[in-house]
């Protein structure tokens, strides 16, 4: 939450934020306290009265009262009775608010400085709630309470019988095991329990990889647009990053460069345009691999959810050389605050990833892992993904008929029968204009998102990732009628321009 005031009559305007952290009390303290010490504050300056600050911030005013109270107790606040409190004579040094913004340069390695170029604008800790009416923010989770009391129950025994010694670090064999049986049910993957290492999800994933397999100044190929946190964690490894080119059937295998130590690969469901990869590519791909003695890191991030036709198997149930690292992730199909995740891994590989994941973190959590294991052994797992494929087929129909009802001139949509977003192309539409669409939709409370952040080179035309997950289809049907109003605002799309609303 974002306090904007003038501390002082005619001065600029000072901004203080809630971190959202813990009891309001605290969460006041320590916005002014940053304030006085960055010097946005300045000494002599006016805090605003109690009872509107309560007011503003929807608090009681003893809570302000409170705060104000401890902050002049610590000696940042001095009141004068009857006249407000104010910022106390505090000697902060000329550069307090320089050196702060300055501070992480010079003794960081040179992995830290590629890892805050890489994240710089992405990383924004957890992701801030949104006072937003409806948001298609991808990958946000499908409410689900019926998961959220089964998950409950499947922790609660998996507690009772925790052994509480580190556990194995590829993984507890209970989930490994379950684990391969769930990839030969359905990716089509045969894998021993000995090739599955247990790791925090993809994200984790990736940067094993990375630290196993190059060194800085090796190339790695990406589809091209991609899934951004891949790109940051190879950026931040020092690699040289190529985007290879995508077309309607997915990553076009001649773009891959000659020279690459591992190219990454979503071909079940090209992040983010949807293309199925077929098989002649995937042939062309393992070619590539075998031939220049390359890995291929296969991301399979939504498999489970596919709407029309069966999933494919997956492309390691091709790979005959022992070139696919196999990437499986629990956050699409249950949640992304489980963090947990699994490889499936060359035999060459084997040892030095599993020594990497031990060097790491010891291990995942054996209390999520033993209680994930449960759930799938006693079927739950396969109920929950039943179920929740029905609730998103529900949210994407009423995704594609809202776009075709309200913004079918402006839009073109990159169908995949699949997963939990839609991509679509923006027609008659610049780049400019799609970022102004952003920023007008937003000021109605409807959270769009381009395509631009997951491009190395911009596409020719601009596009929009639609999440869907996180809204009900009546919230859905509701944000694209916003989505078609928005565009007749701006006159978009070949829309004439609407005289904005209310
Ligand atoms: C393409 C892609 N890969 C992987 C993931 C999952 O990442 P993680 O397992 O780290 O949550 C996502 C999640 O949004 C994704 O979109």
């Amino acid at each position: 939450m974002q306090l904007a005031f003038w501390a002082t009559l005619g001065g600029p305007v000072v901004h203080i934020e809630l971190d959202g952290q813990g009891p309001r009390y605290g969460q006041l303290i320590r916005a002014f306290k940053d304030a006085i010490l960055t010097g946005r504050l300045p000494a002599g300056a006016r805090l605003p009265a109690s009872r509107s600050l309560a007011s503003e911030l929807e608090l009681s005013r003893n809570t302000v009262l409170a705060a104000y109270e401890q902050l002049q107790a610590e000696g940042f606040l001095v009141g004068r009775v009857g006249s407000g409190s104010y910022v106390a004579p505090i000697a902060l040094g000329k550069s307090a608010s320089r050196r702060i913004a300055a501070q992480p340069v010079a003794p960081l390695s040179a992995f830290a400085r590629r890892a805050l170029a890489a994240s710089e604008g992405a990383f924004q800790g957890a992701r801030a709630p949104m006072r937003l009416r409806y948001n298609l923010q991808y990958g946000l989770p499908l409410a689900n309470p019926a998961l959220a009391s089964a998950w409950r129950r499947e922790v609660s025994r998996a507690a009772e019988e925790a052994d509480p010694d580190y556990p194995d670090p590829q993984g507890l064999p209970a989930l490994r095991e379950q684990i391969c049986d769930y990839l030969a049910r359905r990716r089509g993957v045969q894998a021993e329990p000995d090739d599955v290492l247990v790791v925090s999800g993809t994200q984790q994933a990736f940067a094993l990889a990375a630290r196993v397999l190059l060194t800085s100044g090796d190339g790695v190929a990406l589809e091209d647009p991609h899934y951004r946190g891949a790109r940051q964690v190879f950026l931040a490894q020092g690699a040289r990053v190529h985007g290879c080119r995508v077309d309607a059937e997915g990553l076009v295998p001649q773009a891959l460069p000659a020279r690459a130590r591992l190219a990454v690969v979503t071909p079940s469901h090209q992040f983010p345009t949807g293309a199925l990869l077929p098989l002649a590519r995937r042939m062309a791909l393992l070619e590539w691999a075998a031939t220049r003695r390359a890995w291929l890191v296969e991301d399979d991030y939504d498999g489970e959810f596919r709407y029309a036709g069966r999933p494919l198997a997956a492309l390691k149930s091709l790979d005959r050389d022992d070139r696919v690292i196999y990437i499986g992730s629990f956050s699409k199909a249950l949640f992304p605050a489980l963090r947990l995740g699994y490889m499936v891994i060359p035999n060459a590989l084997r040892r030095p990833l599993v020594a990497a994941k031990w060097l790491e973190d010891r291990g995942c959590s054996a209390l999520e892992q033993a209680a994930l294991a449960r759930f799938i052994a006693g079927g739950g797992f396969e109920r929950h993904l039943r179920r929740a494929a029905t609730a998103l087929r529900l949210r994407r129909t009423a995704m594609l008929n809202g776009l075709a009802r309200h913004a079918a001139g402006a839009t073109e949509v990159a169908d995949s029968s699949a997963g939990m977003h839609v991509t679509a192309w923006l027609h008659g539409v610049s780049h400019a204009d799609s970022e102004r669409l952003v920023a007008h939709a937003r000021s109605r409370g409807l959270g769009l998102y381009t395509l631009a952040p997951y491009c190395l080179r911009p596409p020719p035309r601009p596009g929009l990732l639609l999440g869907y997950a996180g809204l009900s289809p009546g919230d859905v049907e509701a944000a694209m009628r916003l989505l078609g109003r928005c565009l007749r605002e701006l006159g978009l799309g070949g829309t004439p321009a609407l005289a904005p609303s209310g």
